[in-house]
């Protein structure tokens, strides 16, 4: 079979090394792909944005199946146009991605569906936020509604940073569109964990869990970053605590959808906080977490394919799906300045020998080739992945493998996965 794969980063190379293993697969395309991606599929030149130009691609190529990596693509209805010209595609259509791409549309979706959240409320005039703001004191969430490339959301300490932050959203239009209207939330407490599940509509099936690092800095410390490292399992997420989520959060959110008429297809993801053993839902991606999908798919022992043919056909119930034992940890090594500015174009060099270990799998995000050399071409470069019989053997060996890779600028967090290994 033939699948193309939509995307750049990490979670993209983490997918097409995945679908390379695949008994089912003889080709793979990418597009735009990576300096990673190219070495286990055919980097193709075709506008992710252009829907027609994809479409007429798969139609040429019989392309069998085509997974859609990033949220973008997906709020503006790529499965939506893939389906009406009777293509196979995985992932949820425009009106089931609002679950991501509208912050106003998730928070009184799961408000009337009673899925447990931070109170809230949506305000199009400034004014009346700031009022609202002054009244509630801090600390206070705000959060734009649209889609603002992971830095709408702030979690304001004081008064005045969340006028700020409404000013910036609201007033200067710093996310354009996105900031029309406003989120003033409650900020809630306790641990996040990332869940996620893959689903066709009917069946809902989790993955194993996961803990994203989001900030830039060691313990937490310096601006939000799109994730600098994941692991998994994530042992907040114990047994009977992914029942409940599956049972307050997944099950109804699946439902309530396709009460209101909307049948959700593809991978959801839930970005929670767990309080006391409670979980409440920050925010639902309609897609895989980018880093989380990394360690993720390095402990799938199930075929991709079987998985994602099985989505897409919406016969899920049909497949069992199997992880290892094993733990994993994604150590994301990113560019001097990220996540502000950054320089491109910086010779990355021990990517072999660090490729070369066991267990060991060096997905990249922003590379390229440049006269035969990879180099770096983003503010994520890599995302050093390893696998070990519990989570501090694979912490331990993804830090042997960083060692061994150089680039200028080159910065990275020490301390992945130790909130699970310091945990009491
Ligand atoms: P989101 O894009 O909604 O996940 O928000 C990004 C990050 O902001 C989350 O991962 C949390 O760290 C933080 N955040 C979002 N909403 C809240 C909230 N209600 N209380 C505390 N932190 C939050
Ligand atoms: N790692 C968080 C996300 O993919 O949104």
């Amino acid at each position: 079979m033939k699948v193309l794969v939509v995307g750049s980063g990490g979670r993209e190379h983490a997918i097409v090394w995945k679908l390379s293993q695949s008994r089912l697969v003889d080709k793979i395309y990418c597009t735009p792909g990576n300096a990673g991606i190219s070495g286990m599929a055919e980097c193709i030149d075709v506008d992710s944005a252009d829907f027609s130009a994809l479409v007429d691609f798969v139609r040429y190529e019989w392309v069998d199946l085509t997974i859609v990596g990033p949220e973008d693509p997906l709020s503006r209805g790529i499965v939506d146009a893939f389906e009406k010209e009777g293509r196979r595609i995985l992932g949820p259509s425009k009106a089931a991605a609002q679950l991501e791409s509208s912050k106003v549309f998730s928070k009184e979706f799961m408000k009337r569906h009673r899925i447990p959240t931070a109170e809230y409320k949506v305000f199009s005039s400034y004014i009346h936020a700031e009022d609202h703001v002054r009244m509630k004191g801090a600390p206070i969430v705000i959060k734009a509604d649209g889609l603002a490339a992971g830095k709408g959301v702030i979690v304001a300490s004081t008064v005045d940073e969340a006028i700020d932050a409404l000013r910036l959203i609201m007033k200067d239009k710093a996310f354009g569109d996105a900031g029309s209207r406003a989120i003033v939330e409650e900020c809630l407490k306790g641990e996040e964990a990332s869940f996620m599940v893959f689903t066709d509509g009917k069946t809902i099936v989790p993955m194993v869990s996961s803990q994203d690092h989001k900030r830039v800095f060691d313990e937490d410390k310096g601006p939000n970053t799109g994730g600098m490292g994941a692991y998994s399992p994530a042992p907040v997420i114990t047994r009977e605590l992914e029942s409940v989520v599956m049972e307050t959060i997944m099950r109804p959110t699946i439902d309530g959808l396709k009460s209101e008429g909307i049948k959700y297809k593809g991978i959801l993801y839930a970005g929670l906080m767990i309080d006391n053993g409670k979980p409440s839902v920050l925010e639902f991606n309609c897609r895989l977490g980018d880093p989380e999908t990394q360690p993720i798919l390095a402990r799938l022992d199930t075929d991709l394919m079987d998985i994602s043919m099985a989505i897409a056909d919406e016969k899920l119930s049909d497949i069992e799906i199997q992880w290892k034992k094993d733990a994993s940890v994604c150590v994301v090594l990113a560019s001097g300045g990220y996540p502000g500015k950054y320089e491109k174009g910086k010779i990355i060099s021990g990517l072999d020998n660090a490729g070369k270990m066991d267990d060991v799998v060096v997905f990249h995000a922003g590379t390229a080739f440049n006269n035969n050399e990879i180099v770096t071409n983003g503010g994520r470069v890599l995302g050093v992945t390893a696998l070990g019989g519990d989570i501090k053997a694979a912490k331990e060996k993804a830090y042997e493998a960083i060692n061994k890779i150089h680039f200028d600028g080159m910065h990275y967090r020490k301390d992945i996965a130790d909130r699970a290994l310091n945990r009491k």
